[in-house]
């Protein structure tokens, strides 16, 4: 993954606008951070860089000269361990050439053997062999096509920027397959993996298309394919307000974000629900119609999100539909019906394994639904249909009100064919019952007495054995407790054997017709020791039960029973004194396969 963000203008702002941008990129990657500026007096580029967070970069760099160009890095490794060496901005062996990156390139062992075996390499990394190419190739043509001719060279994955010393007021940036966008303000050029770093100074931004590089320079940007050709950009809005978040009177923003979650259904019942003002295209569900199976392509919450999409539709729109982990659906041979129809879920929109699922799909006639929360996004712009998720920037390393906002969404369209939800009323129930059970809700005791080991199961059946999927992840990845989510009646084929006093189990229990099978597979974990945990919903509930949250339509129960074990998961991490807005090992937006 990897977050990168360069400044290139008349104001002597580099530095703010870089760090700023390094800020709302750091969901990308946290594992080390860099920073390049220039430095007129002396002429040089003075950088900085270092394993850790991008605000002990802000310390390092602190007395780093006002600058008007500049370009940063936050690291998530791929190629090359957490060090100090492998953190960009990376330099070509003479120094003229520095460059940031993200992406894989796949051939930069080939590229390194067949071409740079006279070249001292100073780290491990990938990158670095891109900028030894651009420097090597320099030195018979043009900086330009040196750039499109390395380019061209390259497998794989790349946002570049790349500065050359010798004429040190432009910044070259290339783009394959990782996101690049350039935003435009009165002083100056910003070119960065999202949106978010450009936001606070621009109100108009161009995504570069793959293997395409831009020259920025004198206040104007040119755009060219790898041929060399100039291209015409295609200039968009920025939504300005959709970048802002702060995390308020919130400790963090999982915690902040858990609680938006009644207002993002009500603001999708008011944008895609009022008679007068639907805005979902109508050829969606057309498309839905039309096909005889859906196939739900996403990667982890998003993928849970599909399988709930998936209950929706065949049990009650009475449409078959698969789901797919994406990144297997890719490179697999799954077979495929005459009239398919796919919907992408990916809350970023930037997923890499769905673009490689894209890429496949183009090669056949079917169309392709984005169900995105970032409208803007890659997946978003280059699929058939898209449906923007309305929950506002989700900052929290942990998807939560993006993944009730997916079911939401994924409600909408079963009602639209025919589910017979009565859709506005129950989202709108939801949203009143979820606001309740924010209010009152006691989970950091309940975590603190029963969640006491280091491994956890949940089980639940039919779509509650979903929810548990996702409580399961959402658990592992902030609190770091080894936890599961199993069907409820698989455990005893097996699983059963983990069970040792005090293991917890925690039972969803939302649908009242399996409430009885449920409470069995609990009492034979309980009969060898298991710590249960129950979450009922009222219609399906006993007194003894640890959370009761009153009941929703059948349908959409799992929207809410989803909220407690949200909840259980930050409580966890937030006991064992964790990073639970950025924890290890992980990024926000995965933009590599
Ligand atoms: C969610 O908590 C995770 N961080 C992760 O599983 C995420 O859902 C997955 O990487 C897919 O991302 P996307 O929705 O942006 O495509």
């Amino acid at each position: 993954m990897c977050g990168i963000v360069g400044y290139v203008g008349s104001d002597t702002k580099a530095k703010d606008v870089v760090m700023n941008g390094l800020r709302r990129l750091e969901y990308r990657g946290y594992d080390s951070a860099g920073i390049t500026l220039y430095n007129a007096r002396f002429r040089i580029f003075d950088t900085y860089k270092d394993i850790g967070r991008v605000e002990h970069l802000a310390q390092i760099s602190k007395l780093a000269m006002p600058s008007t160009i500049g370009m940063g890095h936050t690291r998530w490794a791929t190629h090359g361990a957490v060090t100090k060496n492998n953190a960009h901005p990376h330099s070509s062996q003479s120094g003229r050439f520095i460059a940031v990156h993200n992406g894989v390139i796949e051939n930069s062992d080939e590229l390194k053997k067949q071409y740079l075996s006279d070249i001292y390499f100073s780290s491990d990394t990938d990158t670095e062999v891109i900028i030894q190419m651009i420097e090597k190739l320099s030195i018979q043509m043009s900086v330009e096509n040196a750039i499109s001719t390395t380019l061209k060279l390259l497998e794989g994955s790349y946002a570049l920027l790349i500065i050359d010393t010798h004429n040190p007021e432009t910044i070259y940036a290339g783009k394959n397959k990782s996101p690049l966008v350039l935003g435009s303000s009165k002083d100056g050029h910003i070119i960065a993996s999202d949106i978010m770093a450009l936001s606070d100074y621009c109100d108009s931004f161009v995504a570069l298309k793959d293997e395409t590089f831009t020259v920025v320079h004198d206040n104007r940007a040119h755009f060219f394919d790898l041929n060399h050709q100039l291209i015409e950009p295609e200039y968009l809005k920025i939504d300005n307000d959709f970048y802002q978040a702060e995390k308020g009177e919130f400790e963090h923003y999982m915690l902040k974000e858990i609680y938006e979650q009644p207002s993002v259904i009500r603001r999708i019942i008011s944008r895609y629900l009022l008679d007068e003002k639907d805005e979902i295209d109508e050829h969606i569900a057309q498309q839905i119609e039309l096909s005889n199976r859906l196939y739900i392509l996403a990667a982890g919450t998003s993928m849970h999100a599909g399988y709930i999409g998936k209950f929706l539709f065949e049990k009650y729109a009475h449409k078959p539909a698969e789901v797919h982990i994406a990144s297997e659906f890719a490179y697999g041979q799954p077979w495929i019906s005459d009239k398919p129809f796919y919907i992408f879920i990916s809350q970023s929109g930037e997923t890499a394994d769905l673009r490689a699922c894209l890429t496949k799909i183009r090669k056949t006639d079917a169309k392709v639904l984005t169900i995105t929360n970032v409208k803007t996004s890659t997946l978003a712009r280059e699929a058939d249909f898209s449906v923007d998720l309305l929950a506002g920037p989700e900052i929290a390393v942990a998807s939560t009100k993006a993944y009730v906002a997916q079911i939401a969404i994924l409600a909408i369209l079963a009602d639209k064919i025919g589910a017979g939800l009565d859709i506005k009323a129950s989202l709108n129930r939801v949203a009143l019952v979820m606001d309740k059970l924010l209010k009152e809700q006691k989970i950091s005791e309940i975590v603190k007495e029963k969640l006491v080991k280091r491994n956890c199961f949940y089980i639940g059946r039919e779509c509650d054995y979903y929810t548990s999927l996702e409580a399961a992840l959402k658990l592992k990845e902030i609190s770091y407790i080894q936890a599961e989510g199993f069907a409820a009646g698989e455990l005893k084929h097996g699983t059963i054997a983990l069970i040792e006093k005090n293991t917890p189990v925690i039972a969803l229990i939302g649908n009242r017709e399996l409430s009885a099978h449920t409470r069995s597979n609990l009492k034979e974990v309980i009969a060898r020791g298991a710590q249960p945990i129950v979450i009922a919903m009222r219609n399906a509930s006993l007194s003894s039960d640890d959370i009761i949250v009153e009941d929703v339509h059948e349908a959409l129960t799992s929207m809410i029973m989803v909220v407690p074990t949200q909840l259980i998961a930050y409580y966890a991490a937030l006991d064992r004194d964790l990073d639970i807005d950025k924890p290890r090992n992980l990024a926000k937006s995965v933009t590599v396969e």
